[in-house]
C-alpha cells in the first residue's frame, strides 16, 4: 500500500541492475542498447569480487586446446554434478564474449612467440584442475583491469545511471502486492546510504548481480561487499536456491596477522609454485597426480588435514626456484603486497591458509539467467546455473558471468517482443518506516556478525560432521530470531541489512549441507565420507515457503 508521507519519488527505468561487478556491468552495457538502465551498487562502483580477481578467465583460445577438453576439466572438477548442456554452452560461447571484452578495451597479457621475430600471442596461464594452459589474464590483476574497462564504457553511456552507496533491501513482486496472476518482479526497495531514505525503484526487468557470500565465514578471500544479499533477497521473494552447501575454500590465502584478506593466486602454482608443510615436505605429491595443481577441494582438504596433523597455523607456498625477474613481472601485485608485509616471495616461501572463496550454489536460473519469477534474472556468482557442480573449476566464474549476462539480454528481447515484460500497471508502494527507532545496540549487531562467521567457520567449514551441522542449525535459528526483532523495530542500516542476509544465507548453507547425505566435491562430511551414486546429478534445492 502506498505510503503518502514518504516524499521520495519512485524512480522508473527499463532495467534495474543490482550490483556492479562483471555480471552487472556486462548486462548493463548490453541492456542500454534497448532502454534506460539503473545500476544500484551498495558501495563505490568498482568495489566487487570482480575487482580482486587475480588468475583470469578460462577460455579456449589456443590451437592446443579444445572445447571438449575444457568441458571435461569443468566436469571433472564438478565431481559429477555439472549440467552437461550448461557446461557445453558456456564453454563454447566464451571466446566470443572475450572478444567483446577486448573490443571494449580490455588488454590481456601477451608473450612473444619464440623465434618469431617479435610476433605476440596471448600469454595463457594454468590453474588447478586445468589440463591445458587456457587462462587469459592481465598479470595478477585481471579483475581490476576488467572492472576498469567495463566502468569506462559505462561512464560514456547516456542510458546508464549508476547509483553508488545504494543498498538494495528487497525485491518488489506482484505476489507481495497481492496482484493476481503469475508472480512478476516489479522493482526493488533501496536504502540510499547517504540520505538514509528508502527509495522505490521500478522496472519490468531486474537483474540480480550481487555476487557471493564469502563474508559468511570468518576467514575469506572476499571483500566486505560479499554478504549474500542477492541470494537472501531472491529467497525471500520466492526463488529457490540450489547447492548452497558447496562453498569453495581457496587453498592459498596469505597468512599474516596484518593482512585482512589477500589471495595468493593459483596461477602461482600454475607457474611452478609448490605447496609445502612447515617441515618443508611437498605434501601434495602423495595426494593427487596433479600435485599442487589438483582441483581446489582436494588441495584445501589436504592443507586442512596437514595443519591439523602438525598443529601448525599455516602451510607454505614456495616459488623461490623461479627467477626473481620472472616472479616480479608475472605477479607484480602479489610480489609487492607480500613485500609490504615483509615477505620477499622471490627468496622465501609464502605462509598460506585456506579461506572461503566462492559460492558454487545460488539462486536457481536457467542458461538465460531466468528465475522462476517473470522479469527477475540473475547472473554471476549469485546464480546457480549448473556450470560448477560440486566444485568450480578455477577461472570459470568470470566466464560464466560474461556468457549468462549476454544470453539474458537476448532472452529479454524475445520476451519483450512477446509482450511479457511490460511496465507495471500497478502503482508501486513506498517504504513505510513506521515508528522504527535508531538502533541503540550496535554492539549486538557487531556481536551477531562475529558469532555467525565464527560458527560457520568452526561447524560448517572444509570438513563437516552431522553433529556440528546440527549445532550450527540450532545457533543460527536463535540468531535469526534476534535479528528478526531488530529488523522490525529499528531503522535500517547497511550493517543490519547485511546481518539479516548473512544469517539467512548461513541457514541455507547449513540446511543444504544437512540434506546431502554423502561427500562430493566441496561438501565433505565425515559421517558420509564417500560419494553416493544416488546423489549424482541431484541438486540440493531449498524452496522458500509460500
Ligand atoms: P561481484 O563482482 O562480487 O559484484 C557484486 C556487486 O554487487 C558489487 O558491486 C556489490 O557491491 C554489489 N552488491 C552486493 N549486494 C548488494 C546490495 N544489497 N545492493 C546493491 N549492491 C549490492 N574468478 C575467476 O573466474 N577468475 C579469477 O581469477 C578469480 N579470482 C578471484 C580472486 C578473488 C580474491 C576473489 C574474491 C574472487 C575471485 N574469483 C575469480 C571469483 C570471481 O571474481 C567472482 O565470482 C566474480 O567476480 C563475481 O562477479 P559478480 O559480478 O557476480 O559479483
Ligand atoms: C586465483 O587466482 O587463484 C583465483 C581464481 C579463481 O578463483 O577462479
Amino acid at each position: 500500500m502506498p505510503d503518502m508521507d514518504n516524499k521520495t519519488p519512485i524512480r522508473s527505468f527499463d532495467f534495474i541492475v543490482l550490483g556492479s561487478g562483471i555480471a552487472g556491468l556486462t548486462f548493463a552495457l548490453k541492456a542500454a542498447e534497448h532502454g534506460s538502465v539503473a545500476i544500484i551498487t551498495k558501495k563505490h562502483k568498482a568495489e566487487s569480487n570482480t575487482n580482486y580477481a587475480q588468475g583470469g578467465i578460462a577460455a579456449v583460445t589456443s590451437q592446443e586446446d579444445s572445447f571438449e577438453t575444457h568441458n571435461n576439466d569443468t566436469r571433472e572438477a564438478g565431481a559429477g554434478l555439472c549440467k552437461d548442456e550448461v557446461v557445453r554452452t558456456i564453454v563454447s560461447e566464451g571466446p566470443d564474449r572475450i572478444d567483446e571484452l577486448i573490443q571494449l578495451g580490455m588488454r590481456f597479457s601477451e608473450r612473444e612467440i619464440p623465434d618469431s621475430g617479435g610476433v605476440k600471442e596471448l600469454d595463457l596461464g594454468k590453474e588447478g584442475g586445468h589440463s591445458k594452459r587456457r587462462i587469459l589474464h592481465c598479470k595478477d590483476i585481471t579483475g581490476r583491469a576488467i572492472e576498469h574497462a567495463l566502468l569506462n564504457a559505462i561512464a560514456s553511456n547516456d542510458q546508464i545511471t549508476v547509483f553508488e552507496n545504494h543498498f538494495a533491501i528487497d525485491l518488489i513482486t506482484s505476489k507481495k502486492l497481492r496482484v493476481s496472476g503469475a508472480n512478476r518482479c516489479l522493482g526493488a526497495f533501496v536504502l540510499n546510504c547517504e540520505s538514509h531514505a528508502i527509495e522505490t525503484y521500478s522496472a519490468p526487468v531486474v537483474l540480480l548481480a550481487t555476487g557471493g557470500c564469502g563474508k559468511v565465514y570468518l576467514y575469506t578471500t572476499n571483500p566486505d561487499i560479499a554478504t549474500g544479499d542477492g541470494v537472501a533477497m531472491a529467497y525471500r521473494a520466492g526463488v529457490p536456491t540450489a547447492n548452497m552447501e558447496f562453498v569453495q575454500f581457496h587453498p592459498t590465502c596469505l597468512y599474516h596477522s596484518k593482512a585482512k584478506t589477500f589471495l595468493i593466486s593459483e596461477a602461482l602454482r600454475g607457474e611452478g609454485g609448490i605447496l609445502k608443510s612447515i617441515e618443508g615436505e611437498a605434501f601434495m605429491e602423495k595426494q593427487h597426480e596433479m600435485a599442487s595443481l589438483a582441483p581446489r577441494d582436494i588441495v584445501a582438504r589436504a592443507i586442512d588435514s596437514n595443519m591439523k596433523r602438525s598443529g601448525a597455523d599455516n602451510v607454505f607456498l614456495d616459488i623461490t626456484h623461479k627467477s626473481a625477474p620472472f616472479i616480479m613481472n608475472r605477479f607484480p601485485n602479489i610480489y609487492s603486497t607480500c613485500m609490504k608485509y615483509g615477505i620477499d616471495i622471490t627468496k622465501e616461501p609464502i605462509p598460506v591458509v585456506p579461506a572461503a572463496h566462492y559460492q558454487c550454489g545460488g539462486v536457481v536460473t536457467n542458461l538465460n539467467g531466468e528465475t522462476n519469477i517473470t522479469g527477475l534474472f540473475a547472473a554471476g556468482e549469485v546464480a546457480c546455473t549448473g556450470l560448477h557442480g560440486a566444485n568450480r573449476l578455477a577461472s570459470n566464474s568470470l566466464l560464466e558471468a560474461l556468457v549468462i549476462s549476454h544470453r539474458a539480454i537476448n532472452r529479454i528481447q524475445i520476451l519483450k517482443r512477446e509482450g511479457k515484460l511490460t511496465h507495471s500497471k500497478h502503482e508501486l508502494p513506498k517504504w513505510k518506516s513506521g515508528d522504527a527507532q535508531d538502533p541503540d545496540e550496535r554492539v549486538v549487531i557487531a556481536h551477531n556478525w562475529d558469532e555467525i562467521r565464527r560458527m560457520m567457520w568452526d561447524y560448517v567449514g572444509i570438513v563437516r560432521t552431522n553433529k556440528r551441522l546440527l549445532r550450527a542449525r540450532k545457533r543460527i535459528a536463535n540468531l535469526r530470531e534476534e535479528i528478526h526483532e531488530f529488523y522490525w523495530n529499528f531503522k535500517l542500516t547497511p550493517d543490519l541489512l547485511e546481518l539479516r542476509n548473512l544469517a539467512l544465507v548461513a541457514s541455507l548453507i547449513i540446511e543444504s549441507a544437512l540434506k546431502r547425505h554423502e561427500s562430493r566435491g566441496l561438501h565433505y562430511n565425515l559421517d558420509y565420507p564417500a560419494p553416493d551414486p544416488r546423489w549424482q546429478q541431484k541438486d540440493t534445492l531449498m524452496i522458500p515457503e509460500e
